[in-house]
């Protein structure tokens, strides 16, 4: 893919569109290895060179489909990792940014993912019973050290990525962006674009409301994280999906899906919004990557903006437990 965005001041390229790899884990529904591995091959194959994963996505099992996939392609991509999430004794989730945690998660990273250096290590959720100062600068630690060779935040509050960028530039901040969740326009995008941080659009579907593939009267397979999540209950679900019923005209005029819409929504926001899409299907990959020819004008954009304001859909968009893990929410 010829055209490139950058992760910030890093020197990195990545193609525009990266996929995430999360629901190659069976977040979204089961899936064999071997497909998910295809689904890699067929992104890269495709010309997507990022990737996204996380340490804590199938328990390390993500890291190792992708570990696989690279060591045997000649195809080369920037994987972007994520720690510092596990689940406690209780089932319930915990927070690990202590240095010496993040130093351990870097060198299990590097094994299953078969790297000498992590492109991006980024720190999934902030730890507040550790200063940001201290987890950021483990993470300057592992670049200075040549394990890691840039760093960023995942749902992290404008006053952490100040105090954070302040100990070692970040390159990006991951954030849950799309036509449906569009807190990160407020508070946090003003503030990347001051730091020259890119901002990572994680769920560019809303998890799959936006892309047209589920339906009201749908249930999800047992492990569906959507079972669990407020959006996705009936009632919110059927208002959802009521909702982005709105898009079909301005899909209809591009002759292009509600997915490539989404897409090429974010894509229009700015050259710093890398958004991160995920599928387990090979041929959505290529139909997804089509959102980089659709020229979306100014009234277009207008239009979507004024459809599907900050706030609109129905539900939160995790659990309560889950909510109180993101930086500056109430815990
Ligand atoms: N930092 C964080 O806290 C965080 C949190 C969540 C996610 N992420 C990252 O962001 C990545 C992407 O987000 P996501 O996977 O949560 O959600 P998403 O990309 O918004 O949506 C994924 C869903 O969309 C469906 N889909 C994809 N293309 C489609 C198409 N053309 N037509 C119909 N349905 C389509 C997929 O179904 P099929 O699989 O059946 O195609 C899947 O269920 C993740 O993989 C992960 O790497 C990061």
């Amino acid at each position: 893919m010829d055209i490139k965005r950058k992760l910030g001041a890093s020197g990195i390229e990545v193609s525009p569109l990266g996929l995430g790899c999360m629901g190659l884990s069976g977040s979204y529904g089961a899936i064999e290895p071997e497909d998910a591995r295809g689904v890699i091959r067929t992104a890269l194959e495709a010309g997507i060179d990022f990737l996204d994963t996380a340490d804590f996505y199938g328990r390390g099992g993500n890291e190792e489909l992708i570990g696989d996939v690279l060591a045997a392609s000649s195809n080369p991509a920037v994987v972007a990792t994520k720690t510092g999430v596990g689940i406690g004794p209780d089932r319930k989730p915990v927070l690990k940014g202590h240095p010496d945690q993040l130093k351990a998660a870097c060198e299990g990273s590097l094994s299953r993912l078969r790297l000498e250096a992590i492109d991006l290590f980024i720190l999934a959720r902030v730890d507040p019973s550790v200063p940001i100062e201290d987890s950021v600068g483990a993470m300057a630690d592992l670049v200075a050290a040549g394990k890691v060779r840039a760093i960023g935040l995942s749902e992290a509050s404008a006053a952490t990525i100040r105090r954070a960028h302040a100990v070692h530039p970040l390159a990006a901040v991951e954030t849950e962006y799309s036509l449906m969740e569009r807190g990160v326009e407020t508070n946090i995008l003003p503030v990347l674009r001051e730091l020259g941080i890119s901002l990572i659009a994680y769920s560019p579907f809303g998890r799959g409301l936006l892309a047209g593939g589920l339906s009201t009267d749908m249930s999800f397979e047992a492990g569906d994280f959507r079972q669990y999540n407020p959006r996705f209950s009936d009632a919110n679900r059927a208002a959802n999906l009521e909702r982005i019923l709105q898009m079909d005209d301005l899909a209809r005029v591009h002759d292009a899906t509600r997915a490539q819409v989404a897409l090429a929504w974010l894509l229009a926001k700015g050259d710093d919004i890398l958004p991160i899409f995920g599928t387990r299907s090979p041929e959505r990959i290529t139909s997804n990557l089509e959102a980089l020819s659709i020229q979306l004008s100014e009234d277009d954009i207008e239009t979507l903006d004024r459809q599907f304001p900050a706030g609109w859909a129905n539900g939160d968009r995790y659990p309560p437990a889950m909510m109180a893990l993101i930086d500056g929410e109430p815990a």
